[in-house]
């Protein structure tokens, strides 16, 4: 099996994290990755990110996505509609760099978690607030990856979804 595979087989839902810190340098490294991802219009992707350690804030985040609150760091993923060129096709633009960061989370021997949040309007309003964003209309925050070393019992490892009856040859 390639790395590629590898991470892209393993790659789990990792809900609880050891204690153990992320440094800085690999938490760019997922930032750079979510960068890389495909967007809508190249040099007008919407995506931004903020980082948050701060454990009061992990914690008030998480009375509205629980699996934060003891994550070590978690990525708010903001759309900036100001910077999109395409601006009704943000979700799939930030969705494709949110994936691209839980990939390069098991690349570099971490967890992760695709918290949702939008399009939760309330939801988008709430987190929007903690992290210092007064209107969403512009700035939508979209969802919050936490990263972090796996818990015991909550590994990165292979489930087969692969499911044959979704796939339809020439027509459905
Ligand atoms: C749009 C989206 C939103 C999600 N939101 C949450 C969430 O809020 N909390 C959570 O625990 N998991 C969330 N997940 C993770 C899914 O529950 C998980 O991907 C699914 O159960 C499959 O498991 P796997 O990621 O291990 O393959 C979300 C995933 C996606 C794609």
């Amino acid at each position: 099996m390639s790395d590629f595979e590898e991470i892209i087989n393993t790659r789990r839902s990792i809900r609880e994290y050891t204690n153990e810190d992320v440094s800085d340098e690999l938490i760019l490294k997922i930032l750079k990755a979510g960068m890389q991802a495909p967007g809508s219009r190249l040099g007008a992707e919407p995506w931004e990110f903020v980082v948050i350690k701060n454990k009061d804030t992990l914690t008030k985040i998480g009375e509205i996505k629980p699996r934060v609150t003891n994550a070590p760091v978690a990525i708010v993923l903001v759309a900036n509609i100001e910077r999109a060129f395409y601006k009704t096709v943000w979700q799939q633009d930030m969705g494709a760099a949110c994936e691209n960061m839980l990939l390069e989370a098991v690349n570099l021997g971490l967890g992760g978690l695709w918290n949702g949040v939008a399009p939760d309007e309330e939801r988008m309003i709430k987190i929007g607030k903690i992290i210092g964003i007064d209107d969403i209309s512009d700035l939508k925050p979209y969802s919050i990856v936490t990263v972090g070393y796996p818990a015991e019992g909550w590994e990165n490892k292979f489930m087969d979804k692969f499911d044959e009856t979704r796939i339809h040859y020439e027509s459905y």
